[in-house]
Protein backbone atom coordinates (compact mmCIF):
# COMPACT_ATOMS: atom_id res chain seq x y z
CA UNK A 1 0.00 0.00 0.00
CA UNK A 2 1.55 3.35 -1.33
CA UNK A 3 0.59 6.28 1.48
CA UNK A 4 0.73 9.77 1.33
CA UNK A 5 -0.24 12.00 4.35
CA UNK A 6 -0.51 15.76 4.39
CA UNK A 7 0.15 17.71 7.84
CA UNK A 8 -2.19 21.43 7.13
CA UNK A 9 -0.50 23.26 9.79
CA UNK A 10 2.19 25.37 9.93
CA UNK A 11 2.93 23.38 13.90
CA UNK A 12 5.48 21.26 13.32
CA UNK A 13 5.14 18.66 16.22
CA UNK A 14 1.67 20.92 16.62
CA UNK A 15 -1.86 18.24 17.15
CA UNK A 16 -2.12 17.47 13.43
CA UNK A 17 1.42 16.44 12.93
CA UNK A 18 1.08 14.07 16.41
CA UNK A 19 -2.22 12.18 15.20
CA UNK A 20 -0.44 12.19 11.28
CA UNK A 21 2.35 10.54 12.52
CA UNK A 22 0.41 8.06 14.76
CA UNK A 23 -1.51 6.31 12.15
CA UNK A 24 1.33 6.51 9.70
CA UNK A 25 3.66 4.55 11.90
CA UNK A 26 1.08 1.85 12.26
CA UNK A 27 0.81 1.41 8.36
CA UNK A 28 2.88 -0.73 6.42
CA UNK A 29 4.19 -0.14 2.97
CA UNK A 30 5.15 3.25 1.11
CA UNK A 31 4.69 6.02 3.10
CA UNK A 32 5.79 9.38 3.09
CA UNK A 33 4.45 12.58 5.07
CA UNK A 34 4.50 15.90 3.51
CA UNK A 35 4.55 19.35 5.25
CA UNK A 36 2.93 21.86 3.32
CA UNK A 37 4.17 24.88 5.47
CA UNK A 38 7.60 23.54 4.55
CA UNK A 39 7.33 23.09 0.73
CA UNK A 40 7.57 25.68 -2.16
CA UNK A 41 3.69 25.78 -2.67
CA UNK A 42 2.32 28.47 -5.29
CA UNK A 43 -1.61 28.99 -5.98
CA UNK A 44 -3.78 27.89 -9.04
CA UNK A 45 -3.33 30.46 -11.37
CA UNK A 46 -7.17 29.27 -13.36
CA UNK A 47 -4.74 29.70 -16.63
CA UNK A 48 -6.55 26.31 -17.89
CA UNK A 49 -3.29 25.31 -19.26
CA UNK A 50 -3.28 21.99 -17.34
CA UNK A 51 -6.40 21.30 -19.80
CA UNK A 52 -3.92 20.03 -22.18
CA UNK A 53 -0.53 19.59 -20.59
CA UNK A 54 1.15 19.54 -16.94
CA UNK A 55 0.12 22.70 -14.37
CA UNK A 56 2.46 25.42 -15.00
CA UNK A 57 3.22 25.52 -11.56
CA UNK A 58 6.87 24.60 -11.08
CA UNK A 59 6.76 23.63 -7.27
CA UNK A 60 6.84 21.07 -4.35
CA UNK A 61 2.68 20.38 -4.71
CA UNK A 62 3.30 19.42 -8.23
CA UNK A 63 5.54 16.42 -7.01
CA UNK A 64 2.54 15.79 -3.85
CA UNK A 65 -0.16 16.25 -6.36
CA UNK A 66 1.63 13.38 -8.66
CA UNK A 67 2.24 10.78 -6.04
CA UNK A 68 -0.88 11.47 -4.82
CA UNK A 69 -2.54 9.90 -8.28
CA UNK A 70 0.01 7.05 -7.18
CA UNK A 71 -1.36 6.67 -3.99
CA UNK A 72 -3.95 4.05 -2.57
CA UNK A 73 -4.22 6.50 0.89
CA UNK A 74 -4.30 9.89 1.77
CA UNK A 75 -4.19 11.45 4.86
CA UNK A 76 -5.26 14.59 5.03
CA UNK A 77 -4.74 16.78 8.11
CA UNK A 78 -6.01 20.35 9.14
CA UNK A 79 -6.60 22.46 12.35
CA UNK A 80 -9.91 24.41 12.15
CA UNK A 81 -8.65 28.13 10.89
CA UNK A 82 -11.67 30.21 11.38
CA UNK A 83 -14.25 27.22 10.84
CA UNK A 84 -12.59 26.31 8.05
CA UNK A 85 -9.09 24.43 6.50
CA UNK A 86 -5.40 26.35 6.58
CA UNK A 87 -4.74 28.26 4.05
CA UNK A 88 -1.82 25.68 3.44
CA UNK A 89 -4.28 22.44 2.82
CA UNK A 90 -6.70 24.85 0.85
CA UNK A 91 -4.00 25.70 -1.48
CA UNK A 92 -3.05 21.83 -2.45
CA UNK A 93 -6.43 21.51 -2.77
CA UNK A 94 -6.90 23.98 -5.27
CA UNK A 95 -4.19 22.39 -7.38
CA UNK A 96 -5.68 19.70 -7.94
CA UNK A 97 -7.71 21.04 -10.60
CA UNK A 98 -4.74 20.22 -12.81
CA UNK A 99 -6.41 16.33 -12.56
CA UNK A 100 -9.89 17.33 -12.62
CA UNK A 101 -9.12 19.74 -15.69
CA UNK A 102 -7.52 16.51 -17.08
CA UNK A 103 -8.87 13.66 -18.69
CA UNK A 104 -5.73 11.52 -18.16
CA UNK A 105 -5.41 12.28 -14.54
CA UNK A 106 -7.21 10.72 -12.08
CA UNK A 107 -7.66 10.50 -8.24
CA UNK A 108 -10.00 8.26 -8.05
CA UNK A 109 -10.86 5.11 -5.93
CA UNK A 110 -7.82 7.08 -3.82
CA UNK A 111 -8.91 6.63 -0.33
CA UNK A 112 -8.59 9.47 2.17
CA UNK A 113 -8.23 9.51 5.86
CA UNK A 114 -9.40 12.84 7.14
CA UNK A 115 -7.86 14.43 10.41
CA UNK A 116 -8.88 17.73 12.06
CA UNK A 117 -7.79 19.47 15.27
CA UNK A 118 -9.27 22.46 16.70
CA UNK A 119 -9.86 24.61 20.03
CA UNK A 120 -13.15 24.34 20.07
CA UNK A 121 -14.75 21.52 22.19
CA UNK A 122 -18.02 20.97 20.57
CA UNK A 123 -19.30 19.47 17.39
CA UNK A 124 -19.53 22.93 15.99
CA UNK A 125 -17.83 22.45 12.59
CA UNK A 126 -18.75 18.83 11.98
CA UNK A 127 -21.42 20.36 9.38
CA UNK A 128 -18.47 21.74 7.36
CA UNK A 129 -15.99 18.50 7.91
CA UNK A 130 -18.60 16.52 6.70
CA UNK A 131 -19.35 18.49 3.53
CA UNK A 132 -15.36 18.33 3.03
CA UNK A 133 -16.43 14.27 1.98
CA UNK A 134 -18.40 15.51 -0.98
CA UNK A 135 -16.28 18.71 -1.60
CA UNK A 136 -13.27 18.20 -2.75
CA UNK A 137 -12.99 14.55 -1.90
CA UNK A 138 -15.71 13.16 -3.68
CA UNK A 139 -16.09 15.27 -6.09
CA UNK A 140 -12.56 14.24 -7.06
CA UNK A 141 -13.81 10.74 -7.00
CA UNK A 142 -11.53 10.07 -4.04
CA UNK A 143 -13.36 8.12 -0.87
CA UNK A 144 -13.58 9.00 2.74
CA UNK A 145 -13.13 6.27 4.66
CA UNK A 146 -12.60 7.29 8.32
CA UNK A 147 -12.77 11.13 9.76
CA UNK A 148 -11.12 11.74 12.64
CA UNK A 149 -11.86 15.53 14.66
CA UNK A 150 -9.95 16.05 17.58
CA UNK A 151 -12.11 18.82 19.75
CA UNK A 152 -10.70 21.11 22.56
CA UNK A 153 -7.05 21.24 21.52
CA UNK A 154 -5.43 24.39 21.52
CA UNK A 155 -1.70 24.20 22.65
CA UNK A 156 0.69 21.69 20.90
CA UNK A 157 0.23 18.16 21.95
CA UNK A 158 -2.61 18.90 24.64
CA UNK A 159 -2.85 15.24 25.20
CA UNK A 160 -5.51 14.84 26.98
CA UNK A 161 -7.89 16.53 24.89
CA UNK A 162 -5.95 13.94 21.93
CA UNK A 163 -6.38 11.08 23.78
CA UNK A 164 -9.76 10.14 22.29
CA UNK A 165 -8.20 11.19 18.75
CA UNK A 166 -5.27 8.61 19.45
CA UNK A 167 -7.53 5.75 19.95
CA UNK A 168 -10.01 6.22 17.14
CA UNK A 169 -6.42 6.75 15.13
CA UNK A 170 -4.83 3.30 16.46
CA UNK A 171 -8.67 1.24 15.53
CA UNK A 172 -8.34 2.73 11.95
CA UNK A 173 -4.44 1.83 11.74
CA UNK A 174 -5.63 -2.06 12.76
CA UNK A 175 -8.48 -1.95 10.20
CA UNK A 176 -5.85 -0.63 7.44
CA UNK A 177 -3.36 -3.54 8.09
C1 LIG B 1 -5.33 31.49 12.79
C2 LIG B 1 -6.02 30.49 13.71
C3 LIG B 1 -7.37 30.32 13.62
C4 LIG B 1 -8.02 29.39 14.42
N1 LIG B 1 -9.38 29.25 14.30
C5 LIG B 1 -10.01 28.32 15.07
C6 LIG B 1 -11.41 28.13 14.95
O1 LIG B 1 -12.09 28.75 14.14
N2 LIG B 1 -11.99 27.22 15.77
C7 LIG B 1 -11.27 26.47 16.66
O2 LIG B 1 -11.86 25.64 17.37
N3 LIG B 1 -9.93 26.61 16.77
C8 LIG B 1 -9.29 27.52 16.00
N4 LIG B 1 -7.93 27.66 16.10
C9 LIG B 1 -7.17 26.76 17.01
C10 LIG B 1 -6.56 25.54 16.29
O3 LIG B 1 -7.50 24.92 15.44
C11 LIG B 1 -6.08 24.53 17.33
O4 LIG B 1 -5.10 25.11 18.16
C12 LIG B 1 -5.53 23.26 16.69
O5 LIG B 1 -5.43 22.22 17.65
C13 LIG B 1 -4.14 23.49 16.11
O6 LIG B 1 -3.66 22.30 15.52
P1 LIG B 1 -2.09 22.12 15.24
O7 LIG B 1 -1.42 21.92 16.59
O8 LIG B 1 -1.97 20.93 14.38
O9 LIG B 1 -1.62 23.37 14.58
C14 LIG B 1 -7.26 28.60 15.33
C15 LIG B 1 -5.88 28.78 15.42
C16 LIG B 1 -5.25 29.72 14.62
C17 LIG B 1 -3.75 29.89 14.70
Amino acid sequence: MKTIAIVGSPRKEGNCDILVNELVEKLEGDKKIYYLDELDMNYCEACQKCQTGPCVQNDDLNKVVTEMMEADLFIFSSPIYYGQMTAQAKTLIDRFYQVSQNPDKSLEGTKVVQIYTQANPTEAFDGYIESMKNMPFGYMGMEVIDTVVARGAMGKGENDQLASAIEEIEKIGNDLL
